[in-house]
């Protein structure tokens, strides 16, 4: 079949076949291997999840317990990697930080054949366990602290808000930054997702393949617009400078950042849990500022945009949830990647038992049998 339409941004056209997840925008549904993500967030933890997606089932008792341990086991980053973490600028951006960093696990874990299970199953867990150390590390370093070792006596979520704050977190903390991780773990053929199959179809090693994905990631439009969102709420400063903000939104064309999305034309679920996880940490540890200015602003796009289809995204909510457990905004994005690596990684999968290099095709539009101009004779 010869497809000769262009599709800006691909928009609409299948780029793979998958059993990993699925989303109905028009009804706001979102499910991981057919299990509604309400029903996971509320029942499920960020690791089962994290399994789940990857190896297709919900795990036994037994098979979960083996997945936390090996996890646990790994959490460590060689001296090396934080020596080199050392040399990084404090003021370069943590995504950045972070996608060399996972590249750089690629030097110490050799490749090895694709069609190995037991090296597979290792770089699961090694990304699986080491990305969240790489992100507390770059933050206490960047700080001029030592990093952290992990603690074996938490568990996945609680560690790295341990690793990342150098206390322990509360149960409610722990409970609400698992959940998020959850929320953000997977969701189809988004763009960082697709730049990981991109890489995994050349069968480089699996470091390359999240590397490349967390740069993905890092754009505005993508998974660095939980950051930009709470630079506007701080720029609109005030409930009473919503609707003028938006009006100026309008006429400089400008994107309110944390609503719209290419899929979903009604909120999005994930933002719905998201609410409800920050006014959880509202009753436990005092109200935001923010966050009559962020209900406010929701109500405002709903008003303006709504009839377009434009609703609050992932994004919107997640920014007042780590602002509340005391992350720096310019790690919302690098936490995005720790939870998606899970989804990162179940694409990397699904891809490699039925690879076919991508090669689209393009449209040229250029010219043809030009010249060429020696330098002296250029205007
Ligand atoms: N604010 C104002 N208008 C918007 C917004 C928004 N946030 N989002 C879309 N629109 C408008 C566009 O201006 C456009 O209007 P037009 O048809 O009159 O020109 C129309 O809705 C369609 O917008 P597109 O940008 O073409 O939609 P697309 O599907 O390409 O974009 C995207 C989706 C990139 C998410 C967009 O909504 C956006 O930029 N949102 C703000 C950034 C953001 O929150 N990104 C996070 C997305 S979720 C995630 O990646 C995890």
């Amino acid at each position: 079949m010869t497809v000769c339409e262009y599709r800006p941004g691909l928009e609409g056209i299948p780029a793979a076949q998958s059993s990993i997840s699925f989303v109905d925008g028009q009804k706001g549904i979102l499910e991981y291997r057919g299990i509604r993500i309400e029903e996971l967030a509320e029942k499920s933890t960020f690791l089962e999840t994290a399994y789940l997606l990857i190896w297709g089932a919900l795990p036994t008792g037994a098979e979960l317990e083996e997945f936390a341990d090996e996890i646990r086991y790994h959490r460590r980053i060689k001296y090396r990697i934080e020596d080199m973490m050392k040399c990084f600028p404090e003021k370069g951006h943590p995504m950045d930080a972070l996608q060399t960093s996972a590249a750089a696990l690629g030097l110490y874990y050799a490749r090895r054949a694709l069609d190995n299970p037991d090296y597979i199953r290792q770089a699961v867990v090694r990304l699986l366990a080491k990305i969240p150390t790489m992100v507390a590390a770059f933050q206490l370093i960047r700080k001029g602290n030592h990093p952290i070792q992990p603690n074996d006596s938490l568990d996945y979520a609680a560690n790295f808000l341990y690793m990342l704050t150098e206390k322990r977190p509360t149960d409610l903390a722990a409970k609400v930054f698992d959940v998020c991780l959850t929320l953000h773990a997977e969701h189809t053929m988004n763009a960082s997702t697709f730049s990981a199959m991109v890489t995994a179809s050349t069968l480089t090693d699996p470091y390359g393949v999240i590397a490349s994905a967390v740069g993905t990631l890092a754009g505005p439009l993508h998974g660095g617009a939980n950051e930009e969102v709470l630079l506007m709420l701080e720029e609109i400063g005030s409930v009473a400078n919503v609707r003028p903000y938006v009006e100026k939104c309008i006429a400089n064309k400008q994107k309110v950042m944390g609503f719209g999305h290419r899929v979903y034309k009604v909120k999005d679920p994930r933002a719905t849990i998201l609410q409800n996880l920050a006014e959880q940490l509202f009753a436990e540890l005092g109200s935001d500022e923010y966050y009559d200015i962020a209900l406010e602003l929701e109500q405002a796009v709903v008003d303006i945009y709504g009839e377009k289809g434009i609703y609050a995204n992932v994004d919107f909510y997640s920014g007042l949830v780590y602002r509340k457990l005391g992350i720096p905004s310019d790690l919302f994005t690098p936490i995005f990647a720790i939870s998606r690596v899970a989804g990162w990684l179940a694409h990397w999968k699904e891809q490699l038992n039925a690879n076919r290099i991508f090669r689209p095709t393009q449209i040229y539009t250029g010219q043809h049998e030009v010249p060429y101009t020696p330098i002296e004779q250029r205007s």
